[in-house]
């Protein structure tokens, strides 16, 4: 097998690796939701992807990778337990915010910012991301799914200033090419990360259909 196709291979598994946690975690939220039916906070619809955290080396990376600068102001989109933007707030020292539709990862992220000491900069709502005013926001970071960012791709194109930097882990943006990408070594398999910047209105290389969808020049 030559370089490429295994290199290939290892990406795919850690997708895999992914799919079978969510249909794990699934499977277990379904059968403790039987076992306690009104015991828990619920989200108001279920959630496109579930939570599976950004392991820390490659929450490093993407800040790294987000050219942080004084002022900014990071979104996570689907924030999981905070990880992502506690981090911001903790080791750069900017405002970040934290978006999840699921109320008891809310709650989590929330104990989580005020344990790390940083509950003033960071703030957690509980919000579809897709409906979510995220108009604030110069970095937005995304762990979901290709199809899911694919969907979101109009909102971010439509609503976000030129020069926020997109950074997602793991997905990509259709046939919006991504300006860098790094892979992060996991155990024995990597993560990537994939890196875009909203581009300037009537500069970009390529043009805008009505839906403030990006089409480039294959
Ligand atoms: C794969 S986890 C990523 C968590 C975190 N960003 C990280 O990288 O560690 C995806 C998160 O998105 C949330 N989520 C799924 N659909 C959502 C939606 N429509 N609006 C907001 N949050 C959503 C889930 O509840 C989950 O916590």
């Amino acid at each position: 097998m030559n370089q490429g196709a295994a290199e290939r291979m290892k990406g795919a598994a850690v997708k895999v690796t992914m799919l079978l946690f969510v249909s794990l975690a699934g499977a277990f939220q379904a059968v403790g939701q039987q076992r306690a039916p009104r015991a828990r906070a619920r989200p108001a619809r279920a959630p496109d992807v579930l939570f599976v955290p950004t392991p820390p080396e490659t929450v490093a990376e993407m800040l790294c990778l987000a050219d942080i600068r004084d002022g900014d102001v990071l979104y996570d989109l689907g924030s999981g337990d905070g990880r992502i933007p506690i981090a911001a707030a903790e080791r750069y020292g900017i405002r970040a915010v934290g978006i999840d539709i699921d109320p008891k990862m809310v709650a989590a992220a929330r104990e989580n910012a005020r344990r790390a000491g940083v509950a003033e900069r960071v703030s957690f709502l509980q919000e579809d991301l897709y409906k979510a005013d995220i108009s604030e926001a110069t970095i937005v970071t995304l762990y979901l799914s290709d199809g899911l960012n694919l969907l979101l791709r109009p909102k971010l194109l439509r609503e976000l200033r030129s020069g926020t930097r997109i950074i997602s882990h793991d997905f990509r943006m259709g046939d919006w090419k991504p300006e860098r990408s790094v892979r992060v070594n996991w155990r024995n398999l990597y993560r990537t990360i994939y890196v875009w910047t909203i581009p300037a209105h009537g500069r970009v290389q390529g043009r805008k259909n009505n839906r403030g969808v990006l089409h480039q020049p294959r």
